[in-house]
């Protein structure tokens, strides 16, 4: 796990290879197995290959959403506010838990943050992303997750180079 950890970098160029099948099923296993407060499970996943709603999605916000336009997959992770106060976890759990899949799987992926971002001065990048999707107004929408074979080369962060200052030991401000 260490090792998927470290070698886990955002990809925004992605290859024309689609994702497998075999490969896309077990990222959907992973998502459904992620933990999630009280078990509520209030999480619904869109899975999103059909190229023109992909180019959509790209343009759901003004800067940080183009990654998309070459990603072959993106799922979309929403869910119910209603059903548990601990929708954002909940999410922000399954969004990562595909991101360290999808790289176990030799894939790349990247975070498409929704929630909280204008897709324009008069639209929610969530509004914009339901309407595209026909999502139901009850769902929230929190991240699309870009997924696809890496079109580019990014290496990881040296461990030397890692913030260890944000790490405390007992009490804040204690270094070990
Ligand atoms: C909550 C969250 C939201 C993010 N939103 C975006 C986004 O909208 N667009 C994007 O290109 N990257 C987005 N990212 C990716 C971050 O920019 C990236 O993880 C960060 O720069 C660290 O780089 P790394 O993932 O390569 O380690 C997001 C990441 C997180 C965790």
């Amino acid at each position: 796990m260490i090792d998927i950890i470290r070698q886990r970098r955002s990809i925004r160029k992605f290859t024309e290879q689609v994702v497998e099948e075999d490969k896309l099923k077990l990222l959907q296993e992973a998502a459904l197995r992620s933990p999630a407060s009280k078990s509520a499970n209030a999480w619904e996943f869109v899975v999103v290959q059909d190229r023109s709603l992909i180019q959509q999605l790209a343009t759901s916000k003004p800067f940080g959403s183009k990654l998309l336009e070459t990603a072959p997959l993106a799922i979309v992770i929403t869910a119910d506010e209603t059903k548990t106060e601990a929708w954002i976890e909940d999410c922000s759990v399954a969004s990562v838990f595909l991101q360290l899949t999808a790289q176990a799987l030799g894939l790349g992926s990247c975070w498409v943050q929704i929630r909280g971002r204008n897709h324009s001065d008069e639209k929610t990048a969530e509004e914009y992303v339901r309407e595209v999707l026909e999502i139901p107004s009850n769902l929230s929408v929190l991240s699309i997750i870009a997924v696809g074979y890496p079109a580019q080369e990014r290496r990881p962060v040296e461990t030397a180079d890692l913030q260890w200052e944000k790490i405390h030991s007992n009490k804040f401000g204690v270094k070990e």
